[in-house]
């Protein structure tokens, strides 16, 4: 059965060199219109983003000039320094790195729109004037639609809470990596049903915020058993599982940290990889250093996992360059950067995850977001929901602190929320809304994109579409 969202305030689609093939009246002056519309709506840097087709074979050309780089792999925003030096040579149609990949391309919106969801997919998009019929109807009234957001960071398996630290932390305690080991203990202590149920309130959670796609990792088993089970019982709500048996070494195995590296690269990654998609490491002082984080991620990309770091999250270690030289799909936090690792973030396709709930939740200075989109990296934003370093599953909240605090603008916060989290997990189904997308979409009670850091910690969330189902 099909459904039209018509008059719709404002409709990102993050897709607008989709829009004049989807003129059911073919590419014709109207399609040339809504492009050019879509053009303006493109966000500062973005101009670039907005460039016509020279643009787009230019910025294809940027990308081929980065080092170590293929054009091929370069859907998204991934070549955003070649889309910036188009952009800066002048301008039509929108095109970007993103253009026929089928994946997102740079932020875009249309206004006066509708959007038509037949099985499960985005079927059509554009002036709500030129709307097709369909089975069922609805009037969004104004209000603006986005595509849901794709949350590429969460540990969501685990037991236990960590209120008192949280609150010691406000009072002048510092964070640290140790305190995972609470969440361990009391996860070690849980039934599977016990750690289903919390993962399944927190899916909900996350789904009634607009969250559509999100990734769950392990992390707080750190025994064989355990790690197991967490990856198994992630598998059970969302494809996109990690396996993070590397996330701090657990105290059994004190004094013996290369052991527990062998035993995270052996005998846990065996058991893990069938129910995973990601390795991640925490590469961090206090928990994993270059080399054993590197270990970990060979095995694990040798047992078929692809790669993500936890990196520079409370010191400038070595975490972004090694996330680079292994082509992580996104290296998460990047909150302590030198000038090395924003250049080795912007010549890669690795994405550059931002939490900012986590330097909202643990007091540490925010990273400047705005160097990293300059720079030309790839920037996503996700929660990092976890009972530590931040309890908050809420996206608009990390788009109205990564506005506020990290210097982006609201276009980018959105797009970062949405297309960015797309591309650290490699995904081209969701993140945008052109035609053939998955029909993941979010209707707020606001006339644009905008309010969701104009009005920061209002439920503006009205109702959320997965794969084409109403479902919030
Ligand atoms: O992403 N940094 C490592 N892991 C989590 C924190 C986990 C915890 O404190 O329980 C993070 O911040
Ligand atoms: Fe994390």
């Amino acid at each position: 059965m099909s459904v039209l969202i018509t008059n719709i305030g404002e409709l990102v689609t993050n897709q607008p060199e989709r829009d004049a093939d989807l003129d059911p009246g073919g590419a014709g002056p109207v399609a040339g219109r809504r492009a050019a519309d879509a053009a303006r709506e493109v966000t500062g840097r973005g101009a670039a983003d907005a460039g016509g087709e020279d643009s787009g074979r230019r910025a294809a050309d940027g990308a081929r000039e980065v080092p170590g780089r293929r054009a091929a792999d370069v859907p998204g925003e991934v070549s955003r320094r070649g889309a910036a030096d188009a952009a800066r040579e002048g301008s039509g149609r929108p095109a970007g790195p993103g253009a026929g990949s089928g994946g997102p391309g740079p932020f875009a919106a249309i206004s006066d729109a509708a959007l038509v969801i037949d099985e499960g997919r985005v079927a059509w998009f554009g002036p709500a004037s030129r709307a097709p019929a369909a089975d069922e109807m609805v009037d969004a009234d104004g209000r603006a639609v986005l595509p849901g957001f794709v949350d590429s960071h969460a540990h969501l398996v685990f037991a236990g809470e960590r209120g008192a630290e949280f609150a010691a932390r406000m009072a002048g305690q510092p964070y640290r990596a140790g305190g995972i080991r609470t969440t361990v203990a009391a996860t070690r202590n849980a039934t599977d049903d016990e750690l289903r149920a919390n993962l399944r309130r927190l899916a909900a959670e996350m789904l009634a915020q607009g969250i559509t796609t999100f990734e769950c990792k392990s992390g707080y088993g750190l025994t064989v058993p355990d790690e197991a089970r967490s990856v198994s019982i992630a598998a059970e709500f969302t494809p996109e599982v990690t396996y993070l048996g590397a996330h701090v070494v657990p105290p059994e195995f004190d004094g013996n940290p290369d052991g527990y590296v062998d035993l995270v690269c052996g005998e846990m990654l065996d058991a893990c990889a069938p129910h995973a998609q990601w390795v991640d490491v925490f590469c961090e002082r206090g928990a994993f250093g270059r080399d054993e984080a590197a270990a970990v991620l060979a095995a694990g990309q040798a047992a078929g996992l692809r790669p993500r770091v936890h990196a520079n999250q409370l010191t400038a270690g070595p975490g972004v360059q090694l996330a680079v030289q292994v082509g992580a799909a996104s290296a998460d936090h990047c909150s302590n950067l030198t000038d090395a690792d924003v250049d080795a973030l912007a010549c890669s396709d690795t994405v550059a995850t931002l939490l900012p709930g986590v330097e909202f939740s643990t007091r540490h200075p925010y990273p400047d977001g705005r160097r990293l989109v300059d720079a030309g990296a790839t920037v996503a934003l996700a929660t990092d929901c976890n009972p530590g370093s931040c309890f908050s599953s809420s996206m608009p909240l990390c788009i109205a602190l990564a506005v506020r605090e990290m210097h982006l603008t609201t276009r980018e916060a959105v797009w970062a929320a949405t297309a960015g989290g797309a591309r650290a997990l490699r995904r081209t189904d969701v993140g945008h809304l052109g035609t053939g997308g998955r029909a993941d979409l979010i209707m707020i009670d606001a006339p644009s994109h905008a309010y969701l850091s104009y009005r920061p910690g209002v439920p503006l969330i009205t109702s959320v579409w997965r794969a084409g189902e109403r479902v919030a």
